[in-house]
């Protein structure tokens, strides 16, 4: 910990909204990176022997390796971001060191951007704007360009944490019936609520939905928890949206099925190994299977000042003697 005259020294590894970095420079020694060059293995480990705190996003791969490198001032990582699978918790745990996140902040954009994927793969969103773009629109016809009705049909949610309900809140106003996979069943308020039905078993659950969302963090026990074998549980008539983390779907997997007729879509905010897009799944984009976007799901300028504020309170509130509000614990990961 810091001498009391002298500010601690948090190192900000990429640009954040304006109004956050000028907070930042009032409260702390701030190291910010206003090129928003992101930071190589190498720099990390560097950083990390001299700071006091540590903001990093998801682009930033904090290691066993880079957090060996730790001088004794590190005692938190306040992650800018909600999912924590950029950072090895379990070693930055045992060396002493908190971890922080920014949960609540960006659960609606996210549902948001979940509904708007929803929505661009059967109303073929993408490939209209694209006809309209390259001058291809020869007038409207009674059965052009017909995609699938969303009303009506069956959403299966993974993972009900608050993204998942924010989901279901706006799915149900879209006329859907509302079924959910989770760790442990939510209270029966909230099921009541959400007019949510749970399924025990998530294989089962896939073989009858029309839609499929993923909305549960990247874990060890999540990574391709969407192996070859669940998507192959999943009717051929239904679609595949994913705004949580890539890992979490057998990408290669998902695109053999979809080339193969056997899923019929996705729309994907999030992929295994961004920033690298599976070109294939570039080439279903272009024949109207799958709408891609780069990990927008909690893109807006109100999301992300929230974020910056919210590891701003865990900093403050840390450096100050008190537990942060959004500590990580080992039973979240
Ligand atoms: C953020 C996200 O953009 O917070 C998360 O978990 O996936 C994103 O919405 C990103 O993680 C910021 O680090």
């Amino acid at each position: 910990m810091p001498k009391a005259n002298k500010k601690p020294l948090v190192v900000v590894t990429r640009k954040l909204p304006d109004s956050v970095e000028t907070r930042m420079r009032e409260l702390f020694d701030a190291r910010l990176n206003l090129d928003d060059k992101p930071m190589s293995q190498a720099e990390l480990a560097e950083t990390v022997k001299t700071a006091d705190v540590l903001v990093p996003t998801v682009t930033d791969r904090i290691d066993a390796s880079v957090l060996s490198k730790a001088g004794d001032k590190l005692k938190l990582i306040a992650n800018f971001g909600n999912g924590v699978d950029n950072i090895d918790v379990a070693t930055a745990l045992a060396r002493g060191i908190t971890v922080t996140n920014t949960p609540g902040v960006l659960t609606e954009d996210t549902a948001d951007m979940t509904m708007a994927l929803m929505l661009a793969v059967p109303r073929r969103l993408a490939e209209g704007f694209e006809i309209l773009e390259h001058g291809k629109w020869r007038g409207w016809s009674p059965t052009w360009m017909l995609g699938h009705r969303i009303w009506g049909k069956r959403l299966g949610i993974i993972g009900m944490g608050r993204i998942g309900q924010a989901v279901a809140r706006r799915a149900r106003a879209f006329g859907m019936s509302i079924h959910y996979h989770n760790r442990r069943r939510v209270p029966a308020k909230i099921e009541e609520e959400i007019g949510a039905t749970y399924w025990e078993s998530l294989d089962q659950m896939l073989a009858r939905m029309d839609i499929v969302s993923i909305n549960c963090p990247h874990t060890p026990a999540t990574y391709h928890l969407l192996s070859a074998r669940r998507l192959k549980l999943m009717r051929p008539e239904a679609y595949l949206v994913n705004t949580a983390r890539g890992e979490v779907i057998d990408e290669n997997a998902l695109v053999r099925l979809i080339e193969a007729g056997e899923i019929a879509g996705a729309g994907l905010d999030v992929f295994e190994h961004e920033p690298a897009v599976n070109p294939k799944l570039a080439k279903l984009a272009r024949a109207g299977k799958v709408v891609l976007l780069p990990h927008m799901g909690s893109a807006t300028l109100e999301g992300r000042v929230d974020m910056g504020e919210k590891v701003i309170v865990n900093i403050k509130t840390f450096l100050d003697g008190h537990r942060p509000p959004d500590r990580v614990l080992p039973s979240m990961l």
